[in-house]
């Protein structure tokens, strides 16, 4: 028997048809979709109790659909599908009039079960022993919506929470403690921060400490990556648009500034924006207002604005790549971070941490590295930062699952560099031809470098080290292109 008719529109080939082929196997008719501008156009006419569809897609996107089932007054209940990291969005359809949400990856169970739920509800509404009428099917769903979204983000939350706990950005350095108390004295203020650090120093990790360390916490946190969205996109993704505003804009959307309204936007990669949405972005830190793409009305905005690059943005300013205004009212509260080389103490602490953490996840029981094994992590110079040291720790407890990592274990980039050094100590014969005086620059050169990394870069230190002054080190360093 026939238990009700389903579309689904999803961009992803192969989820596409799998879910299809899942769905019928369990006694539903399927149309399945790929191109999402032609599911609006069936969406009308054909009749369907049941919407999933992804929310990301080009042309057409989920939002647009769910918007359209109330538009049309279609009895259609719509069911959406969305990544982990975009429950925001998710319920902002719920917000729109989605039945349900789905957070992927997804069991196929999971599906069919949200499905029959749907099912449910559609007899339901439609049965005689309850009175007709739109109100009642708003209600019904908004009661639903709620219950669902009140149910899960407790248990989200309270996952988040733990997850962007202060206590989970593991570092004791002094840079780091710098960071930490950084961290503490901004989080509960309107102040933004301009997070900036080498790519995987941990950048987000603090943007999210910041949020959920602050009063606005049990608000959403918008993440917008400005450096993955074309330009063309991002302008409707902050700012939104009003139906109409351009071919293709079927109904009003709300933009990520109003989505976060009442808690932080993180932008992250800012230093990648266009010159003519930093102009507007100016204008939201200066006013706290904006229109919607195509609209008239000015809105306000209540968000605290996180924002984040690993690039200079100084020297994007002096080449006229960045406002200078608005670096100056991004930068009210910096938080730089330095790269792992130079806060060499967090490494053993960090390995701990991603060890404990990657035993847990693979239920593996590795139970430390060697001695010399640490001392090539010690001295290795992760231009990936803590990110690579990361993936180093989690593809040893993968590979080797229980017992000591050893040196040979190690990727080879860490123990080749050990061999490099030991070639160039022994190297030590003199060439005669570069002259004395390039010789005693460059055994200089090498001093001070050493004892520079002997002290994690601290110049005054390093001069103790040397038994020179701090500003006779300075000068040296300047003269042998040190800086
Ligand atoms: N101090 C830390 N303690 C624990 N984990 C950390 C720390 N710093 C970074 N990490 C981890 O390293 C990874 C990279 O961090 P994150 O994404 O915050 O870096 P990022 O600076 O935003 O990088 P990118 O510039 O590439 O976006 C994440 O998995 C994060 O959890
Ligand atoms: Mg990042």
């Amino acid at each position: 028997m026939e238990k009700g008719k389903v579309i689904i529109v999803e961009d992803e080939e192969h989820i596409l048809s799998m879910l299809s082929e899942f769905l019928t196997a369990n006694g539903y008719t399927v149309d399945p979709f790929i191109d999402s501008k032609k599911a609006l156009a069936a969406l009308k006419n054909n009749g369907y109790h049941v919407l999933i569809t992804d929310l990301m897609m080009p042309k057409v996107d989920g939002l647009q659909l769910i918007n359209f089932i109330q538009k049309e007054y279609l009895d259609t209940l719509g069911i959406v599908m969305t990544g982990y990291g975009s429950m925001e969005s998710a319920i902002s359809a719920m917000r729109c009039g989605a039945f349900d949400y789905i957070l992927k990856p997804f069991k196929f169970e999971e599906v069919l079960a949200t499905v029959d739920s749907a099912m449910y509800y559609f007899k339901l509404l439609k049965s005689d022993n309850i009175p007709k009428g739109l109100t009642l099917k708003a209600n019904l769903l908004r009661r639903y919506a709620e219950n669902k979204i009140i149910r899960e983000n407790t248990i989200l939350r309270s996952a988040l929470k733990d997850k962007y706990k202060f206590e989970n950005i593991i570092g004791v350095s002094f840079a780091m403690q710098k960071v930490f108390e950084m961290i503490e004295r901004v989080a509960d203020t309107n102040a933004t921060v301009l997070v900036t650090g080498e790519s995987g120093v941990g950048k987000e990790l603090v943007a999210r400490a910041i949020h959920y360390n602050s009063s606005k916490r049990d608000n959403p946190l918008v993440v917008v990556n400005c450096g993955a969205i074309p330009e063309s996109l991002l302008e409707s993704e902050l700012f939104g648009y009003e139906k109409g505003a351009f071919t293709g804009a079927v109904s009003t959307r709300l933009g990520r500034f109003e989505l976060a309204t009442g808690g932080s936007i993180f932008l992250d990669e800012i230093g990648d924006m266009s010159f003519n949405l930093q102009v507007k972005l100016l204008r939201v830190l200066q006013e706290k207002a904006f229109e919607r793409i195509g609209g008239s009305k000015t809105i306000k905005v209540d968000v605290r604005i996180i924002a984040a690059t690993n690039r200079k943005l100084e020297d994007l300013v002096s080449e006229n790549k960045f406002r200078e205004d608005l670096y100056y009212r991004l930068n009210v509260v910096p938080i730089h971070i330095p790269p792992l080389r130079d806060r060499r103490q967090d490494i053993p602490i960090l390995i701990n941490f991603f060890l404990e953490q990657s035993n847990r996840i693979n239920s593996a029981s590795i139970e430390g590295f060697s001695e010399e094994a640490m001392k090539a992590l010690m001295e290795y110079d992760f231009p990936g930062n803590v990110r690579e040291l990361q993936n180093i720790v989690e593809r040893m407890v993968v590979l080797k699952r229980d017992g000591h990592i050893d040196i040979e274990d190690l990727p080879e980039k860490l123990y080749s560099i050990e061999k490099e050094d030991a070639v160039l100590q022994q190297e030590t014969s003199i060439d005669i031809d570069k002259g004395y005086d390039t010789l005693v620059s460059e055994f200089e050169k090498t001093l001070i470098i050493k004892a520079l990394s002997e002290t994690q870069g601290v110049k005054s230190k390093a001069a103790q080290v040397l038994n020179i002054n701090r500003t006779t080190l300075i000068e040296k360093m300047k003269r042998l292109g040190l800086d």
